[in-house]
């Protein structure tokens, strides 16, 4: 069975390829250059070049999508990564997902995460969906120069994800995928809770005072429309993650971390330990 991991250079697809190294995975990436030492085979593509899919995609069983870089067309790009797979022959596609993937999800991207779930689905090939909560270790990671994490989530909780379980659970499957054919798995921490509380704990972890500071969705919009001229698109993701969790869409807790790994979910600190270090940029998921 060959197995191929994407996103290979970046944190996720990182661990994934490190834990299944003595399987060989394919690597597939953007950028052979950042591609970690493994010892097998790396191969070249970016989602949006269907052509180069397809040939990485080539031979492949059971392929681990990593989903895009926040983008104003992440939609078409995982489409055509997804119809490259088919087209190549994979039998089996992990797609790492978003809890409450749907048409109308208050959080948007997990809009974009239902679209690709739907090109899976109608792709033909077997797939495993894994539905992430908030990464646990990112969010803490929102708070500004002076310690503030400010956002309309007000009083909402979340049951934020360690990146490290993820990435336990997606070796899980891809170790036995026929077993998760058809599956969907929600990958949450151990516990639900507020921004408040992420700030306080994370701030202790991590030996700076973090606050959590409500304010409006109007609020969250004109700043940071004002700050980062950024798009619109870009806007609905940043104030969305706060409302989303305002509105409870991600406080359930799922114990889908534990049946797939045999261990607990990683606590917040477990989590924040797990990560040695953190880039610049930020993706919401
Ligand atoms: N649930 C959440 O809270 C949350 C938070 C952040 C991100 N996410 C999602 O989870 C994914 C994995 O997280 P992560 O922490 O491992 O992110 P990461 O460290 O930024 O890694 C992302 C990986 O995907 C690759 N990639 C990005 N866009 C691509 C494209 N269009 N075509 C091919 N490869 C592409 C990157 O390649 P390069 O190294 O070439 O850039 C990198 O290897 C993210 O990409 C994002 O979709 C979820």
């Amino acid at each position: 069975m060959t197995i191929a991991i994407t996103g290979a250079t970046g944190r996720l697809g990182g661990q994934v390829a490190r834990a299944l190294a003595d399987l060989h995975p394919v690597l597939v990436v953007r950028d052979p250059a950042k591609a970690p030492e493994l010892g097998g085979e790396v191969r070249q593509a970016t989602y949006a070049d269907g052509s180069a899919c397809r040939a990485a995609f080539e031979g492949v069983d059971t392929l681990l999508l990593v989903s895009a870089s926040e983008s104003a067309d992440r939609r078409e790009q995982h489409r055509t990564a997804i119809a490259a797979a088919a087209e190549a022959g994979v039998r089996q596609v992990v797609y790492t997902s978003f809890v409450g993937a749907a048409a109308d999800a208050t959080f948007t991207l997990g809009r974009d995460h239902h679209d690709a779930e739907q090109a899976i689905r109608e792709s033909g090939m077997a797939h495993t969906f894994l539905r992430d909560s908030f990464y646990a270790d990112v969010l803490p990671f929102y708070a500004d120069a002076s310690g503030v994490i400010r956002g309309p989530a007000g009083e909402g909780r979340v049951a934020a994800v360690a990146r490290a379980d993820v990435a336990d659970a997606a070796a899980a499957v891809l170790t036995d995928p026929a077993a998760h054919a058809g599956a969907t798995y929600e990958m949450t921490g151990p516990e639900a809770l507020t921004f408040a509380e992420i700030a306080e704990r994370a701030g202790a972890v991590l030996g700076r005072a973090l606050r959590f500071e409500d304010e409006s969705e109007d609020e969250a919009y004109r700043w940071r429309r004002e700050q980062y001229g950024a798009a619109q698109w870009q806007l609905d993701a940043w104030v969305s993650t706060y409302t989303a969790i305002r509105d409870g869409a991600l406080a359930r807790v799922s114990d889908d971390v534990r049946r797939l790994t045999g261990h607990a979910p990683r606590t917040l600190e477990e989590a924040l330990a797990s990560t040695s270090r953190l880039g610049a940029r930020i993706d919401r998921g």
